[in-house]
């Protein structure tokens, strides 16, 4: 039972939007420049709750941060890292986890790390193994936050991940970076690689063939850099899904990133029946940029196999949300990793989706959906999840839909004038986050 009902109706879609930076690229920039000699500055970072912990974990070892303020440029000096009086709050970020417990774990330092209820709760052994055989040592406990990192001058690695993550490859290659030494990381599929493009665009060492990453340290210290950092795909998709959804217009998304590793969405869309034109398309930092125009669409059901979910899997959420209004059924395959995402994600999609009348299922580790013409009215447990809040929001925008989602402040996690934007677009105005 609540309150805060999604009152957002986007019938008619129109306008040119702008959405704030890319999460993951934040994180990175944040975290290189901490180890850089120098000072750098970064344009278009992300200013959400996200990235402020990741920054204010930074100020605690030593580096300063400038103030992360929507539009402004944030500077970032690095310094010789220090052990942490207190705790490091993570909040609710798994990125600002594990990459900061591998950038750690390469310096003669200790801190401990802890978060939100929901991080708590999510696996840290995926990179507190390899992390260990690098030599890094971890004296309370690997499975959960909190836990103490004890850093070191550690050795370099071959890890075979059992996992595609790009958190655990990335916990890796800032561990070798911050201490200097050689590894190879494969994955059993190619997760974002935003952490190769940013060494490569700064000239450090580094390759990446047939889903292997080899880094190899060069002498000397990351000098400082100036980095622009792309409007984020993930939260653009939310729009698109706003605009396929409505009845008529289209709608202009300035500077989205597009990098591949992430676009996985658009694939399945299009499958469906829809089409988002790339227009402009651009570089900024290493990652490919466009804009994108997108028009509404009559969708249809499709099967999500599995070697396409990494490159979509912040998008499962939305997906299954449109899959709801889609002509027949969609499954996604192989999803178990959304269960260890900031909330369960694949109990909740389905269960939520079942809350507002549509036939949804989670079996094993598969995901059913069967698309509806009714509209959908009913509660929606967000679980402080930013993109459960997003994706449901984004379903209540239908003509009679009658969504009630439990709380939408979580939005300020990864995206925090998204219900403003979200106005906006119904109204056709020109909106730049
Ligand atoms: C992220 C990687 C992905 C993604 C998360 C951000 C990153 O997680 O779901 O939102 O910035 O590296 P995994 O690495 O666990 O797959």
């Amino acid at each position: 039972p609540s309150r805060a009902t999604s009152v957002v109706r986007v019938m008619i879609v129109r306008g040119t939007v702008r959405v704030p930076g890319d999460k993951s690229i934040s994180h990175r920039a944040l975290l290189i420049a901490a180890l850089a000699r120098g000072t750098s500055a970064h344009t278009g970072l992300l200013t959400g709750e996200d990235v402020r912990h990741t920054a204010g974990l930074l100020r605690r070892l030593g580096a300063t941060v400038s103030p992360l303020r929507s539009g402004a440029v944030v500077t970032v000096r690095g310094a010789r890292f220090r052990s942490p009086r207190c705790a490091l709050d993570c909040g609710n970020s798994g990125t600002t986890a594990r990459l900061a417990l591998g950038v750690i774990a390469g310096h003669p330092i200790h801190a401990r790390l802890t978060g939100d209820a929901s991080l708590r709760r999510r696996p840290m052994r995926r990179v507190v193994d390899p992390l260990r055989s690098m030599g890094a040592t971890f004296p309370d406990g690997a499975e959960h936050l909190p836990l103490t990192v004890r850093g070191a001058r550690l050795h370099g690695i071959a890890y075979d991940s059992p996992v595609a993550s790009a958190q655990v490859k990335s916990a890796i290659l800032f561990a070798a970076l911050a201490s200097r030494v050689p590894v190879t990381v494969r994955e059993p599929r190619t997760s974002r690689d935003h952490t190769e493009r940013l060494f490569l665009h700064l000239g450090l060492n580094l390759r990446a063939e047939n889903g292997i990453v080899r880094y190899q340290p060069s002498a000397g210290a990351v000098p400082a850099f100036e980095l622009g950092i792309p409007g984020d795909f993930s939260s653009a998709a939310f729009l698109i899904g706003a605009a396929v959804l409505a009845e008529g217009g289209e709608l202009l998304i300035e500077g989205v990133g597009v990098n591949p590793t992430r676009t996985g969405f658009l694939v399945a869309l299009e499958r469906m029946g829809a089409q988002v034109e790339r227009l402009n398309l651009g570089a900024l930092g290493g990652e490919p940029v466009a804009d994108l125009l997108v028009r509404p669409a009559l969708l249809r059901g499709t099967e999500v196999v599995a070697a396409e979910i990494p490159a979509l899997i912040d998008e499962i959420p939305l997906l299954a949300v449109l899959a709801s209004r889609a002509r027949g059924e969609t499954v996604f395959r192989d999803v178990g990793e959304l269960r260890l995402k900031e909330s369960d994600r694949l109990e909740l999609v389905a269960a939520n989706l079942r809350n507002v009348g549509v036939a949804a299922e989670a079996r094993g580790n598969d995901l059913f959906v069967l698309g509806t013409d009714e509209p959908p009215r009913g509660p929606v447990e967000t679980a402080r999840d930013h993109r459960l809040v997003m994706a449901f929001a984004v379903l209540g925008t239908i003509p009679g839909a009658a969504v009630r989602l439990s709380e939408r402040r979580s939005v300020s996690i990864s995206y925090p004038g998204f219900f403003r934007t979200l106005r906006a677009i119904g109204r056709g105005t020109r909106h730049r986050d």
